[in-house]
Order: structure tokens, then C-alpha cells, then sequence
């Protein structure tokens, strides 16, 4: 991978997707608009970007950018649900390696799963963005989509 800094695009892209989304409070017009402006921001290193939302005990699909994918997934199961019950943001450099990864394409390589919290610290869903490339998400990535997160769940209460 090439080495490149990527905060200061993370901290214009925090400011535009607060502008985005100020004044709007129905999350799946919040969420749609957030998942373009990720993937436009980094259209070749974002193969697919989207957002799972706590429904009934598990994970559903919400708004995303890229190839279809699985509509449930459940507490603790795949990256995804394992970032739920851990309540953490997980960097997966090769997702072959992450036991239980779910594939909903076969050309994702590596992961980032970042939480979106409620008022009480509780996940309400998560960030999800898969990589064609191994070892495709760092520190910047974790830190600024960790802020990102933050700025759309004060937004959707
Ligand atoms: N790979 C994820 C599933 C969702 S897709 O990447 C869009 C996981 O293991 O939770």
C-alpha cells in the first residue's frame, strides 16, 4: 500500500458531513447522504461503505455505496457484530484471517467496522467499510471515522 497521510482529508470530510447533515433528522436520509460523501471522499481506497443498524436484537443493512451485501447479521457474528459486542472500532488487515468474516464479496480484502453510539454509549449500529486491498485502514482511518461516527449519531437525536 502506498503510504499517505490521510487526517487532514479526514478533518475537511468531518466538516463537510456536518454541514451535510445539519437540520436533517430522519436517519435514513442522514445515513444515505453520509455513505456518498464517504465514498466520494475516497472513491479507489472505499470499495464498499455503508452503515448496519441495530433492529431487533441484530444488525440490519442501511444505507451503503458498492455491491450489494447481506441484509442481517447477527450479535457478535462477523466483523460487523463482532465490533457490536465489543463495542470497539476493529481494523482487519486480511480478512481471510478473522474468523467468522462474512463475505459478501470476494473481492473485499481487508475491513474497518467503526460503532455509532446512542446517549448512553450503547451501539446503535456501525460504520462499515471493506477495502480491495490487504492491510487498507490504519490509525487515521480508526480516528476519523470514530469522529465521523460521533457526529452522525449526535445528529439522529
Ligand atoms: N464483512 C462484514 C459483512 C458486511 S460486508 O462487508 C458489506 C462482516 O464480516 O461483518
Amino acid at each position: 500500500m502506498e503510504i499517505r497521510d490521510f487526517s487532514s482529508d479526514y478533518r475537511l470530510l468531518a466538516q463537510q458531513i456536518e454541514a451535510l447533515i445539519e437540520g436533517e433528522t430522519d436517519e435514513m436520509a442522514v445515513l444515505s447522504n453520509v455513505s456518498a460523501a464517504l465514498h466520494d471522499a475516497f472513491p479507489q481506497r472505499f470499495f464498499w461503505v455503508g452503515f448496519y443498524m441495530v433492529r431487533h436484537g441484530e444488525l440490519l443493512l442501511g444505507p451503503f455505496q458498492g455491491p450489494v451485501a447481506c441484509y442481517h447479521i447477527a450479535y457478535n457474528q462477523g466483523v460487523c457484530g463482532a465490533a457490536w459486542a465489543q463495542n470497539e472500532t476493529l481494523i482487519v488487515p486480511d480478512v481471510e484471517l478473522f474468523p467468522g468474516h462474512i463475505a459478501c464479496s470476494s473481492l473485499s480484502r481487508s475491513e474497518i467496522v467503526v460503532p455509532i453510539h446512542d446517549a448512553r454509549g450503547e451501539v446503535r449500529g456501525v460504520i462499515d467499510i471493506d477495502s480491495t486491498d490487504l492491510d487498507a485502514f490504519g490509525e487515521e482511518d480508526k480516528t476519523g471515522l470514530e469522529k465521523i461516527a460521533e457526529i452522525v449519531a449526535s445528529q439522529l437525536y
